[in-house]
C-alpha cells in the first residue's frame, strides 16, 4: 500500500475519511444562506451594474458602433470598447477569442458592455448603442463546416495496430454515421463576475469559476498587470460542470475593466437567456466510423472520424477532443484502431468543458456501434460488450490505443458481474421479453453498459495543486487549498482530509474560500481530480505539520516522535496506555517552542507521461470503473417513454466520503441520461432572418431532467474492496464516470424501439433520444429492415443522406435534426 493511499490504522469509527457526512454547506443550502457570488453585491456599496450588446446575427462584420446614445440614457456611466483595453484584447488563452471583436462571430456574441447605476439603466443603454453590421455567411452546424473545410486547432490521430488488415481478414464488416448533440450546463447559478479595486490598484475579483488561477491571468493579460496584481476568490459556485472551467475569464475581465475605469465595484451577471446565448455548451460530435467484427462478435479493427463541432472559438475543444480520442475504446480492447480527430469551427457560441470532457462523445461512438452491430451479428448486446472486455489474466497486460497499460481490467467485469446480479438482471429480462409478448403497443428493455474513465489531466503539468494549512494555538485548523467549490463535495472531502492526518475531530477544521492570494498557480477544478490533487496537497500540508508535532508530544510521553499517535484531537505514545496529552496542549506546548504550526503543501502526480504530438503515453494515474443497468418503457403510439428501474454498481475506491460520492453517482447520470435523452439544443439553421440563432433560450423549451423523470427504483451501490493504491487516502475520482452510466438509457431505449420489429432489428436511434426520435426509431424498426440500407459487404461507405434514393423516413425539416443515418454493413 503507498504512503499516499495509506490509512491511517485507527478505530474505523474514529476514521472521518470514509465517514458518510452531509456535504459541509448542505444546511446553508437548503436554507439559502449560502452566498454564491451575485448575492455579494447587495453586501457591496455603490456597485455599478453590467449589460452587453448582443449582436443578432451569426456572423457579420462591425461597420459602426456608436456608443454616444448609450450616455444619454439616465444612470449610464460608462460603455466599454475595444479602445478601453490596456493590455491584450483576448478573453481566452488560444488569441482566438477577442474580448470585444470587430467581427461578430456568432449570433448572440457581445460586441460592447454598459455599466449604470441600475441594471436596468444598464439595459437601456445597451439598446441606445447604435451597431450597424454586414452580414458574412456563416456556417451554423457541423455539416455545414465540414463541407466547407472549415476547422480549427490540432487534427490528432490516436493510432495502433494495422486497421486496414483488420478490417480486410475481418468476416464482418459494417460502416456508419453518427451525429449527436451537445448540452447546455444549465448550472442553477449563471456566469458571475463582482471586481473591485483598492487605494493600491490592487484588482480584487469575486468570480464564479473553477479555475481561479486562469481568471487571475487572463483579467492580468486585459489590464496590462502582472498576476501579483490581480486577486481572484470564488466562494463557491451553484454549479459548473465544466462550464466555468474557461468562459468565466472574459466576463471577469469586463468587470474588473470597468472597476479600473471608474474606480467602483462593478457586478456582471448575465441573466439564464444571455448565459445561453454567449456562452459555451458540451461538444456535439459527427463520426464516420467502420468496424471489423470475427464471428464471435470480437473486435478486430476500427477506423473512425470525429468531428466536434466547437463553435466560433477553440478554448478547451483541443483538449475536449483528445480526451474523446482517449475514451472511444471505452471498456473495449481493439486491437488494431485508427481514430482521426478535428474540430469544426462554426458560427455558434464557443463549445467547452462539460462534465466528461469529450470522454462522453468518444464513449459514445463505440456503444452505439456495439449497440447496432449487436443484432446483425445475431449476438445479445449484453454478450457483445463483454467479450470486447480488456482482459486481465494475459500474457502482457493489454494497452489502450494510445498505449496505457489498463491496470485493474478486472474491474470492468466485476461492476459488470455485481450489477448483472444485483439487478436479477436475467430474470428481469425474461419478465420483459414476456411482457413485450404480451404488449403489441408498449414495449420494455433492460440494458447495461459499462464505463472505463481515465483519471488525470491529459496535459501534465496541470496534475499538481498546493494547500495551505494554518494551525492556531487554540488547536483550531483552517484550510485552504487549490479547488473550488460547485457542489461536488470537494470542500467536504478536503475538511476530512485534513482531519484524518492531523487526527483531530471534524469539528476543529475549517475551510477558508478559495483565493489566488493563498494558494499560486492552481489548475481548474476539473478532470474529476479535484480531490486526487487537493487532497495530496492538503494531505502534504498537514503531515508536515504533524511531524513538527510528534517531535513536540514526545517529550511530553516520553515516546520517539516515530511512536507518536494522534486520533481524534488525544494524542498518544505506543505502549504508554494511560498517558496522553489532548491536541491543543501539543499545539500550545509547539507554540512556546517555536514551532512553525503552519505549512504549505504541495502534490505532483507521479508516473504521467503523454505526448500530444504523436497522442501516445501514459496521461491517466488509474481509470474509473462503473456499470448501469436500465429499465425503460416505451409507448408504441408516441415514443414516449419512462425508466423504470436503474442498477448501479460504481468504483470510487475507498471512498473519502460515501454519501458524496453516491450523490455524485446519481447526479452523474441523470446529468448524462438528460443529455443522451431530453436536452436538445437547437439553433435555427434556415436561412431566414434568425440563422443561428439558438432557439431553445430558456427552461420552457430546452428540457432539463426533473424529478419526474427520476426513476422511481434507483439503486446506487459502491464497488467493495476497491482501494486504489495511486490517490489520496486509497479513494478514486467520481465527479465525471457516473455520467456516462447513462448510455445504458439510450441502449434501453435502442432495445426497446427495436422490440416493436422483427428479431434482429438494428435500430438508428437519433441523440438526443427525444421521445419523438424514440418514435421513428420503432416506427422504422415496425417496417423491419428490409430497405436495403443493412447490407453486408467490403466495400461500402457511409451513405449520403441527400440521396433522393433514399427512404424518406422523417419529415424533410427534421431529418437533418434528427436523423441518423443508415448503418451499412459494408
Ligand atoms: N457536481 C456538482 N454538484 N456540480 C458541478 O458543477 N461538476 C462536475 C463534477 N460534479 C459538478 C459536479 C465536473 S465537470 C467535474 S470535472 C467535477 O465535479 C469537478 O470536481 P472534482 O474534481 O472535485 O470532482
Ligand atoms: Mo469537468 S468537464 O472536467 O469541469
Amino acid at each position: 500500500m503507498s504512503h499516499l493511499s495509506q490509512r491511517p490504522d485507527v478505530d474505523p469509527a474514529t476514521m472521518v475519511v470514509g465517514s458518510a457526512i452531509p456535504h459541509e454547506a448542505a444546511a446553508l443550502h437548503v436554507t439559502g444562506k449560502a452566498l454564491y457570488t451575485d448575492d455579494l453585491v447587495a453586501r457591496t456599496k455603490d456597485c455599478l451594474h453590467a449589460w452587453p450588446v448582443q449582436a443578432t446575427v451569426a456572423r457579420a462584420r462591425i461597420t459602426v458602433l456608436d456608443v454616444t446614445p448609450a450616455y444619454d440614457v439616465p444612470g449610464v456611466v460608462r460603455v466599454l470598447t475595444a479602445a478601453d483595453v490596456p493590455g491584450v484584447n483576448d478573453a481566452g488563452v488560444k488569441h482566438d477569442e477577442p474580448l470585444f471583436p470587430d467581427e461578430v462571430c456568432f449570433h448572440g456574441h457581445a460586441v460592447c458592455w454598459v455599466l449604470a447605476e441600475t441594471l436596468e439603466a444598464a439595459r437601456l443603454g445597451a439598446a441606445a448603442v447604435r451597431l450597424e453590421l454586414e452580414p458574412l455567411p456563416a456556417l451554423v452546424n457541423v455539416k455545414e463546416a465540414i463541407a466547407a473545410h472549415a476547422f480549427q486547432g490540432a487534427q490528432p490521430t490516436v493510432e495502433r495496430g494495422d486497421v486496414a488488415g483488420g478490417i480486410q481478414a475481418a468476416p464482418h464488416v459494417f460502416s456508419g454515421e453518427l451525429e449527436f448533440a451537445g448540452q447546455e450546463h444549465f448550472y442553477l447559478e449563471t456566469h458571475c463576475a463582482l471586481s473591485d479595486v483598492d487605494e493600491n490598484g490592487q484588482v480584487f475579483v469575486q468570480s464564479s469559476t473553477q479555475h481561479p488561477s486562469e481568471t487571475q491571468e487572463i483579467v492580468a493579460h486585459v489590464l496590462g498587470l502582472h498576476s501579483h496584481e490581480v486577486t481572484v476568490q470564488c466562494l463557491r459556485m451553484g454549479g459548473g460542470f465544466g462550464g466555468k472551467e474557461m468562459q468565466p475569464h472574459g466576463f471577469a475581465a469586463i468587470a474588473a475593466l470597468g472597476s479600473t475605469l471608474t474606480g467602483r465595484p462593478v457586478r456582471l451577471r448575465l441573466n439564464r437567456t444571455q448565459d445561453l446565448t454567449m456562452t459555451g455548451k458540451r461538444h456535439g460530435f459527427h463520426a464516420d466510423w467502420r468496424v471489423g467484427f470475427d464471428d464471435d462478435g470480437v473486435i478486430q479493427a476500427l477506423e473512425a472520424t470525429v468531428t466536434a463541432d466547437g463553435g466560433w472559438s477553440l478554448d478547451l475543444s483541443e483538449p475536449v477532443l483528445a480526451r474523446a480520442l482517449c475514451h472511444i475504446d471505452n471498456a473495449y480492447w481493439i486491437p488494431n484502431i485508427r481514430v482521426s480527430g478535428r474540430i469544426a469551427r462554426s458560427n455558434k457560441t464557443s463549445q467547452t468543458a462539460f462534465r466528461g470532457f469529450g470522454g462522453p462523445q468518444g464513449m459514445m461512438v463505440i456503444e452505439d456501434i456495439l449497440g447496432r452491430c449487436a443484432p446483425l451479428l445475431g449476438i445479445d448486446p449484453v454478450e457483445l460488450r463483454r467479450r470486447n472486455f480488456y482482459r486481465s489474466g494475459v500474457a502482457t497486460p493489454q494497452t489502450t490505443p494510445y498505449g496505457q497499460p489498463v491496470r485493474h481490467p478486472e474491474r470492468v467485469n466485476a461492476v459488470f458481474d455485481q450489477v448483472i446480479e444485483s439487478s436479477d438482471f436475467e430474470a428481469r429480462r425474461e419478465e420483459v421479453g414476456r411482457f413485450n409478448a404480451e404488449h403489441e403497443h408498449v414495449k420494455r428493455a433492460l440494458a447495461i453498459t459499462p464505463v472505463k474513465f481515465g483519471i488525470s489531466f491529459n496535459l501534465t503539468a496541470f496534475n499538481q495543486a498546493g494547500a495551505l494549512v494554518h494551525v492556531y494555538k487554540d488547536g483550531s485548523v483552517l484550510i485552504n487549498h487549490g479547488g473550488t467549490e460547485m457542489g461536488q463535495g470537494l470542500h467536504t472531502k478536503m475538511l476530512q482530509v485534513a482531519a484524518t492526518t492531523l487526527g483531530v475531530p471534524l469539528s476543529r477544521v475549517r475551510l477558508a474560500p478559495t483565493r489566488t492570494d493563498k494558494v499560486p498557480n492552481t489548475s481548474a477544478t476539473a478532470a474529476s481530480s479535484g480531490a486526487d490533487l487537493n487532497g495530496g496537497a492538503v494531505k502534504n500540508a498537514c503531515e508536515q505539520i504533524r511531524r513538527r508535532l510528534e517531535q513536540v508530544a514526545s517529550g511530553g510521553l516520553g515516546v520517539p516522535a516515530e511512536d507518536v499517535r494522534f486520533v481524534d484531537g488525544e494524542v498518544t505514545g505506543l505502549g504508554r496506555s494511560g498517558l496522553s496529552l489532548t491536541w491543543e496542549e501539543v499545539v500550545r506546548t509547539a507554540y512556546f517552542q517555536r514551532v512553525q504550526l503552519f505549512a504549505a503543501g504541495y502534490y505532483r502526480t507521479e508516473g504521467l507521461h503523454w505526448d500530444s504530438s504523436v497522442m501516445q503515453g501514459s496521461p491517466f494515474k488509474y481509470f474509473a470503473y462503473g456499470a448501469a443497468a436500465t429499465e425503460v418503457e416505451v409507448d408504441g403510439f408516441t415514443g414516449a417513454y419512462t425508466t423504470r428501474r436503474v442498477d448501479i454498481v460504481h468504483d470510487v475506491g475507498d471512498s473519502l466520503s460515501p454519501l458524496i460520492d453516491i450523490g455524485q453517482i446519481e447526479g452523474g447520470f441523470v446529468q448524462g441520461a438528460g443529455w443522451l435523452t431530453l436536452e436538445d439544443l437547437r439553433w435555427d439553421e434556415s436561412d431566414g432572418p434568425h440563422r443561428g440563432r439558438l432557439s431553445t433560450q430558456s427552461a420552457s423549451t430546452y428540457k432539463l431532467p426533473s424529478f419526474s423523470e427520476m426513476p422511481p427504483d434507483f439503486r446506487v451501490t459502491l464497488l467493495e474492496r476497491a482501494h486504489e493504491e495511486g490517490a489520496v487516502y486509497g479513494s478514486k475520482a467520481v465527479g465525471e464516470p457516473p455520467l456516462m452510466l447513462a448510455f445504458s438509457v439510450r441502449e434501453a431505449l435502442r432495445e426497446a424501439a427495436a422490440a416493436f420489429g422483427p428479431p434482429g432489428t438494428s435500430v438508428d436511434l437519433a441523440s438526443p433520444a427525444t421521445p419523438e426520435a424514440v418514435w421513428w426509431a420503432l416506427t422504422e424498426a415496425r417496417r423491419g429492415h428490409d430497405e436495403g440500407h443493412v447490407v453486408e459487404g467490403k466495400d461500402g461507405h457511409a451513405p449520403d443522406r441527400s440521396d433522393p434514393s433514399a427512404p424518406a423516413r422523417r419529415p424533410a425539416s427534421e431529418v437533418e435534426r434528427t436523423a441518423v443515418p443508415h448503418l451499412t454493413e459494408a
